[in-house]
């Protein structure tokens, strides 16, 4: 006999658990701080994906008509990260360029994977960076800021 035979009454039912620990996987979870929503992604999901899912927007003002979709060329989906910066992705080199005169932890959410908990928020004051193809980032850029 190749199966075990745990006998019909120690059978696992759903919900229930034998032991002290749940033995399902834990799933990171991401928190946005400013719409006060919580939802949990597999581990490696794209951060601007998850917030898109999740019917928040990641975009401020123009933005919303001036990005990019999605693949790192705008510059304009930007992240602060609050809390979890360790459970993200390593900065890109896309970002190092479009964020090089923004804090450590703003990130451009379409080129960050979550791999674990972490809690941001969008659309953070003045989140796009002089270095973006935004319109604020161009106006920033002709200024000198
Ligand atoms: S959406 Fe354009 S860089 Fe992220």
């Amino acid at each position: 006999m190749s199966a075990l035979n745990i006998g019909r009454r120690n059978r696992l039912r759903p919900g229930k658990f034998v032991g002290a620990e749940d033995p399902r996987p834990t799933v990171p979870t991401i928190r946005f701080e400013q719409e006060g929503q919580q939802v949990g992604c597999i581990e490696g999901a794209n951060l601007r994906k998850a917030a898109i899912d999740a019917g928040i927007n990641p975009y401020k003002g123009l933005n919303n008509l001036n990005n990019c979709g999605g693949v790192g060329q705008c510059g304009t989906c930007v992240v602060e990260v609050v809390e979890g910066m360790q459970n993200l992705s390593p900065r890109s080199d896309v970002e190092q360029v479009y964020l090089a005169d923004r804090p450590a932890n703003y990130r451009l959410s379409c080129r960050t994977s979550v791999n674990g908990d972490v809690t941001v928020r969008t659309r953070p004051q003045a989140g796009a960076g002089s270095g973006s193809n935004s319109l604020m980032g161009a106006l920033k850029s002709l200024i000198g800021k």
